[in-house]
């Protein structure tokens, strides 16, 4: 895992829209996964700045969110479709086609059936750059503590504490949040290629921690990344206060960027 350390949310995103400027400029198999929550926003800002200079477009490439909501209606403005269209759709943003992005469908008659048409659909589009936040609870997706490290796309139930994280969205009411989702399993984030994980603020501090310097467990479900052999952990200050290494991993992240590696 390769671990930046930056002073603020700010100097992340910086980084991480460089990042995903080059990956997606430089590949034939042009699939982005995206995330939702509060942490990758301003890095979403930042690609519709660099479109708006006419320098960077998800035009062609086929974008594939982590997961859903069940039961809240699309037009919601909480619903992961809804967000993400807002962020990323059009000229006026980052050039993303609708009909290029994918998110499962959290109304389907049988939601079970949509996890696996979902399912199918993010192991074909092959995913090159799966971008991620982190719970909390050290939920990737939405893969909840106790979720199998080796889970596909499914029907989960959201935590307590997921739920009491996200009732900011939702007017502050808890059970405001939905109970469901679907989310793409642990198992099958760790099928793309590379994966850029971003945290930001104090509150992530403990799941950082748990996620880069604890074994490897499903009662943490983000740190399956260890096993991963291409992911890259942006943290701010805040996020990576908890960790034991910070110095190490400053000094590796500084001379292996110097020397191109
Ligand atoms: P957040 O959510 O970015 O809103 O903190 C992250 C996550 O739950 O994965």
């Amino acid at each position: 895992m390769k671990i930046g350390i930056f002073a603020d949310p700010e100097a992340v995103a910086d980084v991480a829209a460089t990042l995903v400027i080059t990956a997606m400029a430089r590949t034939e198999n042009r699939s982005l996964g995206v995330s939702t929550g509060s942490t990758p926003l301003p890095l979403y800002a930042r690609l519709r700045e660099a479109h708006a200079r006419g320098e960077f477009t998800l035009e062609g490439v086929r974008a594939y969110s982590l997961d859903e909501y069940v039961g809240l209606p699309v037009e919601h403005p909480q619903s992961y479709r809804r967000v993400l269209f807002n962020e990323l759709v059009g000229e006026g943003r980052t050039g993303l086609r609708e009909e290029d992005l994918h998110t499962p469908n959290g109304h389907a008659e049988d939601v079970f059936a949509e996890a696996a048409r979902y399912e199918e659909s993010v192991i074909d589009a092959r995913i090159k750059l799966q971008i991620l936040g982190i719970g909390t609870n050290g939920h990737i997706g939405f893969n909840e503590p106790g979720t199998s490290l080796s889970a596909r796309t499914h029907v989960e139930v959201l935590a307590k504490q997921t739920r009491s994280d996200n009732a900011r969205f939702f007017g502050d009411d808890p059970d405001a949040v939905p109970e469901l989702c679907i989310t793409q399993g642990a198992g099958t984030i760790m099928e793309a290629k590379k994966l850029l994980l971003l945290a930001t603020g104090a509150t992530k501090a403990t799941a950082v921690r748990a996620v880069v310097e604890g074994g490897i467990s499903m009662h943490w479900p983000g740190s399956v990344l260890q096993w991963h052999d291409s992911v890259v952990l942006l943290a701010d200050e805040e996020a990576a206060a908890e960790l034991e290494n910070a110095d190490l991993y400053k000094e590796r992240w500084e001379l292996t960027t110097r020397r191109n590696m």
